[in-house]
């Protein structure tokens, strides 16, 4: 699971490079390198850890060649190691990859048979000893001979030691993308990495192969044909990735939740209803449908989760919500009246991107909630609703979860309305009351994080955290403990209060902390209970609830956090951002790398 770039033109390749690996990092940080091919030679260079380092590593070096490709790897086969980064290369080749070659064990039986050896572990070794095998100086050919003999799914960029003035390029379900400039080209995992450089920019499809030269770019397709390929225009900008007065861009992100928020309510609230016309989402497509799948990945199906409450309430539609990679091994029940609802952030996820060609294939009517723009998941699916947080750049998601919970809010409703289940009325008192959360969220985000930093002091010390709660409040204890394990490497795990006692409060010692979700009224009481049995066992609470909540023990006070009072269907906003700021908290008092923790990525564009 990594992020390929590759560049031809009148530049230093190496430097170009080294720019374009900072915008595909998010794709991974285990190892970076570059191959550059010159006169008759390629070098290649590669480091652990992040692009900073090779760009350290090549300061001093002269590396000339207009023409190279480079590689950021999450670790998928093989260690995170020099020997298993990537490129990967003969003296004749060099490669890099996204994807797994589910095949690579029987492809090295037979390459050791043929005398070569490997040095590392990766499937990717594999293709460029296969290359170099059958390389006899047409890299068309050989790479089509290549392709047939990979199982499983990639994106290869490739330089030849006696085609200096050319990259290569072929691919079978992970993206790439060729950006398109007068005198040089880009070759890239998104094409958002090319934007700084151009807006125009060619989607390689499965079994095309791409040669680009920095003047021209010639695409053949599966049967040698070559094929006049339709220039896309990026229509959209990214932002600059800047933390300006924040330590961290997870920190910068969760303040930027207000705003986020009252973006959306702009977009899609229309004479105080929702309205997704926008969108190109029209009230008749959205009403034909009886039953609803949400499908997604991490905190992208904790949004998810949220979604359904709200629709199942608002609506009465039955909703299910699937992790991606389950579900298209589930067998699921889809009619010609399903609407099938994918949630991501990156838009890349292969999970949820399998998921989505699986139902696109089948016919059935898919809708993505998505952040990024140009995403793969954005262009396959029917209809689509961005979710114009802007770039998410810290591994943690955050302000991209609340952005989810705000579209799905909004759907919720506006499915209730279509369904006849919620007048009018009801839209208008609903939506005010979305309309005032980014006040509320701004004041509590000033007001409420010096609190939070401090009893994050208190967190930080268990070993074990569990996140309880009941209803709405189980839903956020879920996304909260993910949140809380990614970054601090706390074991914090999720429970409905209510089960607590069918076997995970054996778990419980004076050593454990048991962060309670209380936002929900009409089950209050049994939320503290449960609490209390905790306490019963030794335990610890820290308690989360709203204000103007009445008869809190005495005992629950002294660790809590007060949330604004709003409406109980609400108050998944407030929890969240609370969670994601202890979460935050949490992991700097342990010193860990916040943005960027171990073994993750930001993306996963592998199965
Ligand atoms: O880009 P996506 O929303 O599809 O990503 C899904 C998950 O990988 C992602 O939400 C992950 O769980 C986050 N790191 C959680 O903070």
């Amino acid at each position: 699971m990594c992020g390929i770039v590759g560049y031809v033109g009148n530049k230093k390749a190496c430097d170009v490079i080294i720019k374009q690996l900072k915008k595909v990092e998010y794709r991974g940080y285990d190892s970076v390198g570059l191959s550059v091919v010159n006169d008759g030679k390629i070098t290649t260079i590669k480091t652990v850890g992040m692009v900073s380092e090779i760009e350290a590593l090549v300061r001093d070096m002269t590396i000339e060649g207009i023409c190279g490709i480079g590689h950021t790897r999450w670790a998928t086969h093989g260690t995170p190691s020099v020997k298993n980064a990537h490129p990967h290369s003969t003296k004749r080749v060099a490669v890099v990859h996204n994807g797994i070659i589910e095949n690579s064990a029987k492809l090295k039986d037979l390459l050791e048979m043929k005398g070569y050896s490997f040095d590392g572990e990766t499937d990717t070794e594999t293709i460029a000893k296969l290359l170099d095998l059958y390389y006899e100086g047409d890299p068309i050919e050989t790479l089509q001979k290549v392709a047939q003999m990979l199982c499983g799914s990639y994106a290869l960029g490739l330089v030849f030691f006696d085609t200096p003035d050319n990259l290569f390029a072929l691919k079978k379900e992970a993206s790439l993308i060729i950006g398109i400039c007068d005198n040089e080209k880009f070759l890239s995992s998104d094409v958002n990495a090319v934007l700084e450089y151009t807006n125009k920019y060619y989607l390689l499809q499965d079994g095309e192969i791409a040669v680009i030269g920095k003047r021209n770019v010639t695409i053949f397709d599966k049967n040698n044909k070559e094929i006049n390929k339709v220039e896309n225009i990026a229509d959209w900008k990214v932002d600059s990735q800047d933390k300006g007065i924040f330590s961290h861009f997870m920190n910068k992100e969760i303040f930027e939740q207000p705003w986020v928020v009252s973006n959306l309510i702009n977009k899609n609230i229309k004479a105080g209803s929702p309205d997704f016309a926008v969108d190109g989402i029209s009230d008749s497509y959205l009403k034909k449908f009886n039953r609803i799948h949400i499908v997604a990945c991490g905190t992208a199906r904790y949004a998810g989760l949220v979604g359904k409450n709200w629709i199942e309430k608002f609506a009465r539609i039955p909703v299910e919500v699937t992790v991606a990679s389950e579900f298209r091994y589930l067998l699921p029940i889809l009619t010609k009246d399903t609407l099938v609802i994918f949630i991501s952030q990156s838009g890349e996820t292969a999970d949820t991107l399998a998921a989505v060609r699986l139902v696109c294939g089948l016919g059935i009517a898919t809708v993505g909630i998505v952040n990024v723009k140009g995403s793969s998941i954005s262009r396959e699916v029917d209809q689509v609703i961005f979710t114009e947080a802007g770039v998410e750049v810290a591994v943690a998601s955050t302000k991209a979860y609340l952005a989810q919970l705000t579209v799905l809010f909004l759907l919720g409703l506006k499915l209730g309305f279509l369904n006849e289940k919620l007048t009018q009325d009801n839209l208008h008192l609903f939506c005010n009351e979305l309309i005032d959360i980014p006040g509320h969220l701004k004041r509590f985000l000033a007001e409420g994080e010096n609190k939070i930093k401090k009893i994050a002091k208190f967190c930080a010390d268990f070993e074990t955290i569990f996140f309880i709660g009941r209803g709405l409040d189980y839903l956020l204890a879920q996304e909260g403990a993910l949140k809380l394990k990614e970054i601090s490497y706390i074991n914090a795990q999720a429970y409905a209060a209510g089960e607590l006692k069918h076997g995970p409060i054996s778990l419980v010692t004076s050593k454990v902390l048991a962060i309670t979700l209380a936002t929900q009224e009409h089950i209050l009481e049994k939320t503290l209970s449960n609490a209390s049995e905790v306490c019963a066992r030794g335990g610890n609470i820290l308690l989360i609830f709203k204000s103007g909540t009445v008869d809190i023990p005495k005992k629950f006070l002294k660790n809590s956090i007060e949330l604004p009072h709003s409406e109980g269907g609400l108050m998944p906003f407030f929890l969240a951002v609370s969670l994601q700021l202890l979460a935050y908290h949490v992991a700097c008092a342990k010193a860990i790398d916040v943005d960027k923790p171990r073994n993750l990525a930001k993306s996963v564009t592998v199965e």
